[in-house]
């Protein structure tokens, strides 16, 4: 029987050479004449094994990793197509504790299959839910996803259900469907990945969405950074075409649903909704006030449904499963699954998916295993650069929406970025401001002029000049930007300003005296 060798085609294991890892197993193969071949997989996301090469075996599949292209020959000579004994054997992949414990819902497939093959896809659930929908009514699917509990996973958090039933009830022939996959957030990748190692389950989710609201054109909005991700999904899209999963007949149903990418040009404030819909529309990436929503007047001014990557994602499972079997994972209102993913100074970086619940320090020193560097863990910043730095004494904060929020921070698209103690607060604080004053799309004042003024104060306090005189300053600012501003671009940058100050007010403190008087 044919061997298979796995090889992921996943951004981060191409980055540290996966493709020359995959052509010299290739070459082995061919070289010893073995009955083998390589399947390009997405990635399972445990990124510090990356590459990490599986091979299926009559136990199951075993890992090797992180693999180069130079240990390849001895993986061969160490019969590791036999899941052979060799140092870099992790043993069973599902045996991995960093995959054992998680709760794989939204990335059950991601990393098993190969991401453009639709058998594997349906072989393993894929299709399923959206087969279900199709037997529905508009409010039917509605309804259970209201149920769900799901809640955007883009940042706000808002209930998907309410969203989708404003766009279901609104008045209009033309609706839309957009997929924010604009993914901005430092330390986020899980939208990548989605697209990356199961599209198929991107586009049954989108379809699934224009079922529940009549909308019957989508949209992926992402970015020019994600190359990979915008290929496999053009590619992944034509073969859902040619398969009549989309076009003017779903799957023979009679229900027509259409599905195109578009690449951003890369600034982050176009993955706010609105400026994302101007950008689509081919306008600047400015914000829009709201009213009107987007759901009422979104896209060309029609109906839209603008959902994150991971909130459709999550959609299928939801369908197949049903509502109550998702809505049992998490705590309080923070229901399903939701994947974290880790990164900056983290000795295990990857994506790791939990329901809702486990608190920060579990995340960060069991998941994450603490440090890379293995200094002790100054700050974690958590839900992108608008998110608060949270310092270890704040470790017992469960991960749940409200949770988070009682503490002045956010979850956001759920990305956490590890410091050790060689972290400096006050420049972490300017890089706040410095990012929002770059990024601003600069409709509104508070935070055009606000993050200018921001970080000029904190280059102040830097440098000794009125430390106190310039905290309480920098304290009115961000007062200023978080009740003044338009978006949560200028409203959100005093989170991590102000959370920098105060739970590490010593590296606020005023430069010496010889700096000061320079
Ligand atoms: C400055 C800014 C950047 C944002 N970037 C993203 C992004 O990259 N991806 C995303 O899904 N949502 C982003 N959002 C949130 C979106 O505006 C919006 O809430 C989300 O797409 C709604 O989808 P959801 O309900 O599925 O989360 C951003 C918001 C702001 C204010
Ligand atoms: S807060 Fe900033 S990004 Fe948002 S609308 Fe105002 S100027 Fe634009």
């Amino acid at each position: 029987m044919t061997i298979t060798v796995f090889v992921p085609c996943d951004a981060a294991a191409l980055a540290v050479g996966a493709d020359k890892v995959a052509a010299a197993i290739s070459r082995e193969i061919e070289a010893r004449g073995v009955d083998a071949r390589v399947v390009r997989n997405g990635s399972r996301g445990l990124l510090w094994l990356e590459p990490m090469v599986e091979v299926r075996t009559e136990h199951g599949r075993i890992a090797y990793g992180p693999v180069t292209p130079g240990d390849v020959p001895e993986l061969f000579a160490a019969d590791f197509l036999r899941g052979g004994a060799h140092p870099l054997c992790q043993g069973r992949t599902r045996d991995i504790p960093f995959l054992r414990n998680q709760t794989r819902l939204t990335f059950a497939r991601c990393g098993v299959t190969d991401p453009l093959s639709l058998d594997d896809f349906r072989a393993y659930s894929g299709l399923k839910g959206l087969e279900k929908a199709l037997a529905m009514s508009p409010g039917e699917i509605v309804a259970a996803v209201t149920e769900s509990g799901l809640r955007g996973r883009g940042g706000a958090g808002f209930p998907t259900g309410i969203k989708w039933k404003t766009v279901l009830d609104a008045p209009g022939t033309t609706k839309y469907i957009v997929c924010n996959a604009d993914e901005g957030d430092s330390g986020t990748f899980s939208d990548r990945m989605v697209m990356e190692g199961d599209p198929f389950m991107l586009i049954e989710g989108m379809i699934i969405a224009g079922m529940a609201t009549g909308a019957t054109k989508g949209y992926i909005y992402t970015r020019s950074e994600y190359p990979h991700a915008i290929e496999t999904m053009r590619r992944a899209i034509t073969i859902a075409r040619e398969a009549n999963l989309l076009g003017p007949s779903i799957l023979g149903s009679g229900r027509a649903f259409d599905l195109d990418v578009r690449e951003g040009a890369g600034a982050y404030v176009c993955g706010e909704e609105t400026s994302l819909l101007n950008s689509l529309e081919g306008k600047r990436g400015i914000v829009r006030a709201k009213p009107p929503l987007p759901a009422l007047q979104g896209l060309f001014g029609c109906p839209t449904v603008v959902n994150n990557v991971i909130s459709l994602a999550s959609v299928p499972v939801i369908l197949d499963r049903g509502p109550a079997f998702y809505r049992d994972f998490g705590v309080g209102r923070s229901h399903g699954t939701i994947p974290i993913q880790l990164a900056g100074n983290v000795k295990h970086g990857g994506l790791y998916e939990t329901a809702f619940g486990l608190s920060l320090g579990e995340i960060v020193n069991d998941i994450g295993g603490g440090t890379l560097s293995g200094r002790p863990v100054k700050a974690v910043q958590v839900g992108g650069p608008l998110g608060a730095y949270f310092p270890p004494s704040l470790f017992d904060t469960v991960f749940d929406y409200e949770a988070f929020a009682a503490r002045d921070g956010l979850i956001g698209h759920a990305g956490i970025v590890v410091f050790d103690d060689t972290v400096d607060m006050l420049k972490q604080a300017r890089f706040a401001m410095e990012f929002c004053a770059i990024e601003s799309c600069g409709k509104c004042t508070p935070c055009r002029i606000g993050s200018t003024r921001g970080v000029e104060t904190v280059d102040r306090i830097a440098h000794g000049i009125e430390p106190e005189q310039n905290k309480a300053l920098l304290g009115d600012l961000c007062n200023t930007m978080k009740f003044g501003s338009l978006c949560a671009l200028g409203g959100f940058t005093p989170y991590p300003v102000m959370s920098a100050l105060k739970h590490f007010p010593e590296d606020f403190a005023p430069a010496p005296v010889k700096e000061a008087a320079e």
